[in-house]
């Protein structure tokens, strides 16, 4: 592994050398080079990191996905196997809540291969040791491409967010794409090409001058493989982030270091970089391939839909004060409009034939 600011080099080499790079190649190297990408050198999560999210706030999170994705695979029909799948999982709390809270059901867990698709080296240690006593085989995947064909149901808590995104810009009523350079002393935002008018979405005419646009073509190529694996195989596919239903223009790349937001063009493969989820897009994309899908719902409702208040009660049984203090204040920051449960949205992707999944009764997109 090289020195620190070694990202910041070679990067500011790469501009001089090549020109200004994409803002999605500048996300995609802050986050995933692989010597000093953000993900590849550190574990970021907790009070000593730069964030936090559900699985680490409370067990419940997990517990209630783990029970989620045993009641999916009976409306599968209890296929002998299925693969339960989790795509970017951080420290692998999320997986072994869900894995013990399945165990009330053992010919579920009977039946589950597990396959965590992770690209962290340094996580992928986390996960193992989160793992080590699990009842079901594990595998590791770089990618969703190598999880076994078969029946699967999967699980993403803030995955999506971390891939990279396009932006565009619209200057002197054109749209170009928005780049990143470097003018001597720091990295600053370029404009690059512009756009060919055939290729601008109908709900960005007429925006105002200095307006963004965000796509991602990695998104839109992991909805797609995943949509079309649940629509060959019969599966369902549980994705929460935070992010916006209606399509439309604004910036929404973000840096987290130490909790705080930062200038996302400062300190590359040193802090968090994430974008918002267009759930509308994942919606119409999951579509095209041939999923059912259902939502996007807001976080909070759905996790009172599956029971988070029964969960809490269950668990303040045993409860010391402290404990009881923690799981009330968990419940409130995993479900209150005003913490991450309006925020944070779920959608539901599923085989078109099943029912609707637990929580989203109702909620079929149209
Ligand atoms: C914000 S963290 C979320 C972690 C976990 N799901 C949670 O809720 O605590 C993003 C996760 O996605 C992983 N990740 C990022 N890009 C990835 C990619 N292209 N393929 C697989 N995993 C990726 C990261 O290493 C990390 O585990």
């Amino acid at each position: 592994m090289t020195t620190k600011s070694s990202l910041s080099e070679k990067l500011r080499k790469q501009v001089e050398t090549e020109g200004s790079l994409s803002v999605e190649q500048w996300m995609a190297a802050c986050l995933a080079d692989p010597d000093d990408g953000y993900y590849m050198t550190r574990d970021p999560f907790g009070r000593s990191g730069d964030f936090i999210t559900a699985p680490e706030i409370s067990q419940m999170f997990g517990e209630l996905l783990g029970l989620w994705s045993a009641v999916m695979w009976q409306s599968m029909g209890a296929p002998a196997e299925v693969r339960l799948v989790e795509l970017g999982p951080g420290r692998g709390t999320l997986m072994a809540d869900a894995l013990r809270a399945a165990n009330s059901l053992p010919s579920f867990i009977d039946a589950v291969s597990v396959h965590m698709v992770e690209t962290s080296p340094v996580l992928k240690v986390s996960q193992q040791n989160k793992l080590a006593n699990a009842r079901c085989s594990v595998d590791w995947h770089d990618s969703l491409e190598t999880v076994p064909d078969g029946p699967m149901i999967v699980l993403a808590n803030e995955f999506l967010d971390a891939l990279p995104v396009q932006q565009w810009i619209f200057h002197n009523g054109q749209w170009f794409q928005r780049m990143v350079g470097h003018d001597g002393e720091a990295f600053v935002f370029a404009i690059g090409d512009p756009v060919d008018p055939e290729d601008v979405p109908y709900f960005l005419s007429g925006a105002a001058e200095g307006a963004i646009f965000e796509t991602s073509p990695v998104v839109s190529r992991v909805i797609e493989t995943l949509a079309r694996r649940l629509h060959t195989d019969i599966g369902a596919a549980l994705l929460i982030d935070y992010g916006h239903t209606k399509r439309g223009a604004g910036e929404t790349l973000q840096a987290l270091k130490g909790h705080q937001f930062a200038d996302p063009l400062q300190n590359p493969g040193e802090q968090d970089l994430t974008a918002h989820v267009d759930f509308a897009y994942v919606a119409e994309i999951a579509k095209r391939a041939g999923a059912g899908v259902w939502g996007p719902l807001p976080q909070g409702a759905l996790l009172e839909r599956m029971g988070i208040a029964a969960r809490a009660t269950r668990l303040l049984l045993n409860a010391s004060k402290q404990q009881a203090e923690d799981i009330a204040t968990a419940r409130h920051r995993l479900v209150d409009d005003g913490a991450m449960g309006r925020l944070f949205k779920a959608v539901a992707l599923t085989h078109p034939e099943l029912a609707a999944p637990p929580g989203f009764e109702g909620s079929l997109a149209d």
